[in-house]
């Protein structure tokens, strides 16, 4: 649009001239969306009022790495640096201390690991790694107890820990790490503790175990190598027949890699009992698979962090989702994927073919079939032979992959930890739910819809500081999730809904958990008996439709009329901030002026306000529209009037509620007084010395080409002799001749300039 100069005073053009410059200076602003991958919708920085987090913390206490939810629900136990504490989560807000005990390391360990050159300001401690409820009476407790496992019964009175008696305390070798940067995991299973940690100092020689309860104790076999020395244990997942065992190794059966890392998944049968003769307190079932979780035409996501089973019907199929992340860094960052498996697909390929290994190649190749009955490592009842044990011994390697498919790929994020549920959403289907913490702090919550692809709902930074999510625990019944890390637990609720302020926004987020009540006019946590008359549409996220339906919307408005009209009385001449907040990261925004597009000359947007040089008869209503999933609607909407009487009002907004707000201003015309208002001081005074620096240089150019022209005239005349009085000022304007384009530039200058360059110089 062309700029009407005529008509304009002296101080709009000033106004105008200095808008432009504001426009150059303001740095633009991206959008965003666009590409494959999901973004959250909503980000919450720490401290976020619309996101209150309850954080639980205590003095000279760290290390919050351990979860354990009560049978109940009520008590969450939390396995700290050298402490154990029972915190009631019974009622909202921060978690209360019940009480705490102490278990730290003893003094004699302590001093024999800071010996063994291990740092006694943060390795020998006791670390807690194992906290698992053995029966109704107590619990099993595990920790690195300064480098020298060590475990104990902590016996429970009213969900209150009773203090734990040294003489308890027993050796806890391959139940919990020595190192407490080692990963662990460990599952109590009918009685017995399944574990998979490091079996010793050192941290080469990772050991899978079975122990507490009245089978015999069980260990993986370290002479045969059925793990590599770094295999790094996730997850311990059991089912009906057998344990599940998530793990990353260094791959053996690739040697065209040097060091590829892969992810496995290992089975052992519950009801082992170990060999007689052969594989004597050795795993007679012990099976390993590859897990592959990857896109087609991508990297694969190799290396796992974190899965768990989804609690569900046994008689359906059970999945099990992981998180997985790179092992190589594609532009300085990692990226994360979740996949889900089923253990059906698990469960075939620990039923198929598997790999052997030739001694005198070194190579994995594919063995047939065994015609051995039962076959080996299956888990029949009954003895096996010793010519099914002499196979296992060298048959633990399954040939087919456990492929998962990929739910989420996000790059930039190492996801760390997971927890699953489903929500039921109001069309009766149950949707699944991801919280997923990162290596920086972050949690993500992901909802997957029915086509098996997840949207973030909403991105909450859990902490002020970045730093990784230790642990992660569910509590259904109090509708929150508690986050373990370095400092404490936080206590954060599945969904605050009422951030959601309209119906729209409510649909548009597609959270499970949240929906519309059309009575209330709120979005509200969606009860456990469905209200029919709510609106939520998680498969498409249509507002259209979802909205309509209430009784407040019976006569199918259009969707995009304002709920209110902001008024703003501006002058003219002014600039104006008319902000927009963003609400979805997913929406792209555009400001309208009555029906068309606000015109590019006169303004801009910035940071998602709308700065404009609002100028005569430029009143009227001002719309800020975001787009989202194919709907478009209004976010906020403006009557900018600029005239004493006041613009007359479309007829077509008439019935709307108004409300009278102060938009910022900088008035640039009426007299001398600039009244400069809040952020644009800074803009303004930049604006103000970058024309004193434009203008102080074109007066200079201006100058320098005067006096070069007087001093070529000079030279033509004199014949290169300048008078004696000519000299000084030249040598004290020498610094400003440096710049060659200064002179050349001015068109009177000839090859003559050339030469005086010189002689200049
Ligand atoms: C939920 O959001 C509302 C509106 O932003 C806010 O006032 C409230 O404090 C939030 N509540 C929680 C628990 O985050
Ligand atoms: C660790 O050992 C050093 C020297 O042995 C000692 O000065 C320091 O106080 C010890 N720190 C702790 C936390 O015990
Ligand atoms: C729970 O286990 C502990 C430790 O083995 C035992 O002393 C206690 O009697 C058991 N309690 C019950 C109720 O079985
Ligand atoms: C599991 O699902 C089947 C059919 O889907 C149903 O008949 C059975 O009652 C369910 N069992 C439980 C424990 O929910
Ligand atoms: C962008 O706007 C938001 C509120 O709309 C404000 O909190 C934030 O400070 C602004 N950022 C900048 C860089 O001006």
């Amino acid at each position: 649009m062309a700029l009407p100069a005529l008509g304009l005073d002296p101080w709009s053009l000033i106004g105008l001239f200095l808008f432009q410059l504001l426009l150059l200076l303001l740095p633009t602003t991206t959008t965003g969306g666009g590409g494959q991958e999901p973004i959250p919708r909503v980000r919450y920085y720490a401290g976020d009022g619309r996101r209150v987090l309850s954080l639980f913390h205590q003095k000279n206490l760290q290390d919050f790495d351990t979860l354990l939810l009560s049978a109940d629900g009520a008590t969450l136990y939390v396995g700290a640096r050298e402490a154990i504490l029972a915190l009631n989560i019974q009622d909202p807000g921060v978690p209360r201390l019940k009480n705490m005990i102490s278990w730290p390391a003893s003094d004699k360990k302590k001093s024999d690991c800071a010996f063994k050159k291990k740092s006694n300001e943060t390795q020998c401690f006791n670390f807690i790694r194992v906290l698992v409820s053995f029966n109704a009476t107590h619990l099993y407790a595990c920790g690195t107890f300064a480098f020298s496992p060590a475990c104990t019964f902590i016996e429970l009175q009213n969900s209150y820990l009773l203090p734990i008696s040294e003489d308890k305390v027993v050796e806890g070798k391959g139940q919990s790490p020595f190192d407490p940067a080692h990963k662990h995991t460990a599952v109590l299973v009918d009685g017995m503790l399944y574990s998979g940690t490091m079996n010793n100092f050192l941290g080469s020689e990772p050991i899978l175990m079975r122990a507490l309860g009245s089978l015999p104790v069980l260990k993986t076999d370290t002479f045969l190598r059925w793990l590599q020395s770094d295999a790094s244990f996730v997850a311990a997942i059991p089912s009906t027949q057998a344990v599940y065992f998530f793990f990353e190794e260094t791959a053996s059966e690739f040697d065209f890699f040097d060091k590829l890392r892969t992810s496995r998944v290992a089975r052992v049968c519950k009801n082992d009992v170990g060999g007689e003769r052969l594989l004597q307190k050795k795993w007679t079932t012990f099976l390993k698979a590859q897990l592959v979780c990857a896109q087609p035409g991508q990297l694969p996501f190799n290396v796992i962090r974190h899965a768990v089973l989804l609690p569900g019907n046994v008689s359906t199929d059970l999945h099990v989702y992981a998180v997985f992340t790179s092992q190589w860094q594609i532009g300085g960052t990692r990226s994360s994927a979740v996949c889900a498996f089923s253990l059906k697909d698990i469960k075939r390929v620990f039923e198929g073919k598997y790999k052997e290994l030739n001694k005198e190649t070194s190579r994995w190749t594919t063995l047939g079939v065994t015609d051995i009955s039962p076959r080996p490592g299956s888990c029949s009842v009954g003895p096996s032979s010793d010519k099914a044990l002499t196979f296992m011994k060298n048959h633990f390697l399954m040939d087919e992959q456990v492929v998962g498919t990929p739910l989420l790929v996000k790059s930039g994020v190492e996801y760390t930890r997971l927890a699953v549920e489903t929500a039921p959403g109001l069309d009766g289907h149950s949707h699944l739910v991801m919280y997923l913490g990162t290596t920086t702090g972050l949690l993500h919550k992901a909802v997957v819809s029915g086509d098996g692809r997840a949207h973030l709902v909403e991105e909450i930074q859990l902490f002020p500081e970045p730093e990784p999510v230790r642990n992660l625990q569910l509590a259904p019944t109090q509708g929150a999730l508690f986050v373990g890390f370095s400092g404490g637990v936080v206590r954060v609720p599945r969904a605050n809904c009422s951030v959601y302020e309209s119906c729209v926004d409510c649909v548009l987020a597609r959270d499970p958990h949240c929906a519309w009540d059309p009575e209330s006019r709120l979005c509200r946590l969606l009860p456990t008996s469905m209200p029919t008359s709510w609106g939520q549409d998680m498969e498409k996220g249509n507002p259209q439709w979802a909205c309509a339906s209430g009784p407040m919307s019976r006569s199918l408005r259009p969707p995009s009329r304002p709920q209110i009209i902001k008024e703003v009385l501006a002058v003219p001449n002014s600039i104006l901030e008319l902000p927009c907040p963003h609400l979805s990261a997913l929406a792209s925004y555009r400001w309208t002026h009555r029906t068309a597009t606000v015109p590019g000359a006169s303004s801009m947007v910035y940071n998602g306000s709308l700065l404009l040089l609002l100028r005569e008869g430029e009143g009227g209503l001002y719309q800020c529209l975001a787009t989202e999933n194919g709907f478009s609607y209004p976010v906020v909407s403006y009557w900018v009037d600029s005239q004493d009487p006041p613009l007359a009002l479309d007829p077509e907004l008439a019935g709307i509620p108004r409300e009278r707000m102060e938009a910022s201003l900088t008035r640039v015309g009426g007299g001398a007084a600039l009244a400069v208002q809040r952020s644009y001081w800074p803009h303004f005074l930049t604006v103000t010395v970058l024309l004193a620096l434009v203008l102080s240089g074109a007066l200079i150019v201006l100058l320098l080409s005067r006096l070069g022209a007087l001093r070529a005239r000079g030279k033509v005349q004199g014949c290169g002799n300048l008078p004696p009085g000519e000299k000084a000022p030249l040598s004290r304007k020498q610094h400003l001749q440096l710049p060659k384009e200064h002179r050349t530039s001015s068109g009177d200058m000839d090859a003559d300039s050339n030469h005086l360059g010189t002689e200049v110089a």
